[in-house]
Order: structure tokens, then C-alpha cells, then sequence
């Protein structure tokens, strides 16, 4: 369905980041859409800045997409990422319940991470005087299909334990592509975004849950209320709503009161 739609595929054995890759392509004209997916990444990149391991077996998948609307509501990509990601996974598995989706872009699986999505923008010539400048995004996508690094400060797991039947990384990547039009075509430049809204939200771990958000200069405390309607975390604090951009989110260990921490 995605190559039908015109959706493009560059396949590499190895390369840095797919997210480099595409921004790299990018630069020298490419607007696609196009998928750059590579069998390894040598430089694989997370959010914040943070390594993304990368062995073979796992999948490493960016998307070069334009033309999606206003440069403002890119932010919500990440969570029509998440929705489609969500639904292939749930579709190559048979197993409803074991995906979960965290704020901003994290997949779970029974509460550890599996994957994650990086959103990427590029400020790109568009050639026309009247609007020389077009956002360009890269939504980038890595499962741990075969592995899960070790040693870090959270539990993560690879798509492997769900059992035999699990799919390798080619199967989730062809219903990942398919999913990701269907999902962009629900979302509608952002018109839809209420409805993707609405499937991340039923699918979101820690809803109504305490708890804390890792922002750069504080650690905030609260229930996780919603998330609003350009993406933002609607935390419920004792001293009233806070709206959260940006942060590292995780359950929290303090008992919370109706619209508060308690
Ligand atoms: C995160 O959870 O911090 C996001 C991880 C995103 C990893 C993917 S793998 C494909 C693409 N290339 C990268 O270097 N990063 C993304």
C-alpha cells in the first residue's frame, strides 16, 4: 500500500543513523516520501541526544516526509508515529494489550521499552520566492526486535518475547509503512489530529497515573491528566495544571489526590 501511494524505499546494510541519512538526502534535494532503513545503525541517536543501540535484527526506519501542513503542528508526527506503530505491532502479533505508548514517543511493552520514535525537522529551499523556506520531517522509528541493550537506568525488552511467533523486523516494517499512511491519512495535515488524539490516548501508559516529569532545570510531580490538542502533557499538580513540551516521563511514587499530588 505505501509504495503504491508513492512511498519510496532506500534499504541499507549499515549507515550511521537513518535520521542522518535522511537529512543528508535532505540537503541534496530529496523531499520524499521516502523510507531510509537500514539492517544496522552505527551512530543510532535518541531523544535528548542519547545513544540508540543498534545491532542487526532491530529495526531502524526514517521517514522523509513534506508537504504535511504548518511547520507548528509537526510535534503531532510523533504521535501519529506512535498510533501506527502501535497498530502494527498489535497487527503482527495477534496480541492486543501488551503495547503501550509513553509520552512523547516511547513504545512499551508490558511496561519496559521497546522502540522509540525521533521527530526530526529540516528548514529546507523550496525554490518559490513567496515561501522559500518548507519544513522537511524526518520521523524516525527503532524497535528492538531481536535485542534490548542492557545496563540502563529502565527495563528494556525486545519484540522476541512474545514468543516464536514474533515478526523480525522486515515483517513489522511492511505493516509499519502501510500503517504510517493510514495513520497520516486519519491525521490530515492535522485535521484529524482529535481522532489520532483520541487512538494515542486509549493506548497511553500512566494515564490518570502519579507521575514525575524530568524537565532540564526541575522534576515535577502530578497525575497525568491528558494530553492536549497540540501534544503537550496536561500534568494535575496541587498548585493547578501544568502543560509540559518536552521531558522524561516515569511512574511517579507519591500517592495522588483528586487533581493533585496528595
Ligand atoms: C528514543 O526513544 O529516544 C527515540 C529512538 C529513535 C531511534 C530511531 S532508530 C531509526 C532512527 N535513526 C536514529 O538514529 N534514531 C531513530
Amino acid at each position: 500500500m505505501a509504495r503504491a501511494r508513492g512511498v519510496r524505499l532506500l534499504a541499507l546494510e549499515s549507515v550511521d543513523s537513518t535520521n542522518d541519512e535522511a537529512r543528508r538526502l535532505i540537503e541534496t534535494g530529496e523531499r520524499g516520501p521516502l523510507w531510509v532503513v537500514a539492517a544496522r545503525q552505527t551512530g543510532g541517536h535518541g531523544r535528548l541526544g542519547r545513544q540508540w543501540i543498534s545491532p542487526p535484527g532491530n529495526l531502524h526506519a526514517s521517514l522523509v516526509l513534506s508537504d504535511f501542513g504548518a511547520t507548528a503542528i509537526a510535534p503531532q508526527l510523533g504521535f501519529v508515529a506512535g498510533v501506527a506503530a502501535l497498530r502494527a505491532l498489535r497487527a503482527t502479533t495477534e496480541d492486543v494489550g501488551r503495547f503501550a505508548l509513553k509520552w512523547p514517543n516511547d513504545l512499551l511493552i508490558e511496561g519496559a521499552k521497546l522502540g522509540g520514535i525521533l521527530l526530526e525537522n529540516v528548514s529546507a529551499q523550496t525554490g518559490d520566492a513567496r515561501a522559500p523556506v518548507a519544513s522537511v520531517a524526518i520521523i524516525g522509528i527503532g524497535v528492538n526486535c531481536a535485542e534490548a541493550p542492557k545496563g540502563l537506568p529502565f527495563e528494556a525488552r525486545a519484540l522476541t518475547s512474545v514468543g516464536p511467533n514474533a515478526p523480525d523486523a522486515a515483517r513489522l516494517f511492511s505493516h509499519l509503512s502501510d500503517a504510517l499512511v493510514e495513520a497520516l491519512d486519519l491525521w490530515r495535515g492535522g485535521e484529524g489530529f482529535a481522532q489520532i488524539r483520541d487512538e494515542w490516548l486509549k493506548h497511553a501508559a500512566y494515564l490518570g497515573a502519579p507521575i514525575r516529569v524530568e524537565l532540564p532545570r526541575e522534576t515535577i510531580e502530578g497525575r497525568f491528566a491528558t494530553i492536549d490538542a497540540t501534544g503537550r502533557l496536561i500534568l494535575a499538580t496541587p498548585s493547578g495544571e501544568r502543560m509540559v513540551e518536552a521531558g522524561d516521563v516515569s511512574l511517579g511514587p507519591r500517592r495522588i489526590a483528586a487533581g493533585g499530588v496528595a
